[in-house]
């Protein structure tokens, strides 16, 4: 697994963990966030248990476990959260923040462990980390793609993790970075109009981010944006019609004689 720096001004931190070379064809890539902040350490979007020993191992490379003080799980999915039980079974003190909604679901993956969750409301939270005066704020992008998800934005990097917005399932030897914005839309196109359930929901995220103006927007898969690929991303997520892959799947689309089959069963 490759890590690279985003940002670091000497005291606080942000890495992104990803493009790992030994991770089983069957499994989609994922872009794991590492935050340092004066020592005190919080994660994004962890990853799934099949990935967790190479993040673990990035991960030590720039700070050790313990001071990792939270985990910030955008939304349900095991890409995101399955590993959880893992981390807390490592640093059991570690807080994880997760969306109000899915707080009994994510207990799932607890596997006798304490999972320290933390309900967030959907109108979003202030996070501390640690004991530094830099805090992160959970910005909320509920039905891009999950019922209740958020993105996380950082003043002091001006860094917006954006979950699975701005998503591409690229191959694996893309650079961490957009390059060509044009070329790009190709492995972002599918994802959206499958995995995004609603435009007015996107459209009022790339609202909300509009004022937000990030200088790079970071998501779980795929590559990075920055400099005037923000604006780029923003643009084409605002004019997306998503929600809509089956729609052409009319009733008649259906072989009758198939259903005629199975009905007298
Ligand atoms: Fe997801
Ligand atoms: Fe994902």
């Amino acid at each position: 697994m490759k890590s690279e720096v985003l940002f670091d001004d000497g005291t606080h931190k942000w890495v992104v963990l990803g493009r790992d070379p030994d991770k089983k064809e069957e499994i989609i890539d994922t872009n794991e966030y590492l935050i340092v902040s004066e020592e005190q350490a919080v994660i994004l979007d962890p990853g799934g248990i099949e990935v967790f020993p190479q993040v673990l191992t990035e991960v030590t490379r720039h700070v050790s476990t313990d001071k990792i003080q939270a985990i910030v799980a955008s939304h349900q999915d095991p890409d995101i959260a399955s590993s959880l039980s893992m981390w807390l079974g490592l640093s059991p003190n570690i807080k994880v923040y997760c969306p109000w909604v899915w707080t009994t679901f994510i207990a799932h993956f607890g596997l006798g462990v304490d999972l320290n969750l933390t309900g967030v409301p959907d109108e979003g939270i202030e996070l501390t980390i640690g004991s530094t005066q830099n805090n992160l704020y959970l910005v909320p992008a509920h039905y891009c793609h999950s019922s209740g998800n958020f993105s996380v934005y950082d003043p002091k990097a001006d860094i917006l993790f954006s979950g699975d917005i701005g998503v591409g399932l690229v191959p694996a030897d893309t650079s961490l970075f957009v390059d060509d914005f044009d070329k790009h839309i190709k492995y972002m196109e599918k994802f959206h109009l499958r995995w995004m359930p609603s435009s007015a929901a996107l459209k009022a995220w790339v609202k909300r981010v509009r004022l937000i103006n990030p200088s790079m927007i970071c998501p779980q898969h795929g590559s990075i944006f920055r400099g005037d690929d923000v604006k780029r991303l923003l643009d084409w997520l605002d004019g997306l019609d998503v929600g809509k892959w089956d729609m052409g799947l009319e009733a008649t689309d259906v072989n009758k004689s198939q259903w005629m089959k199975w009905k007298k069963r």
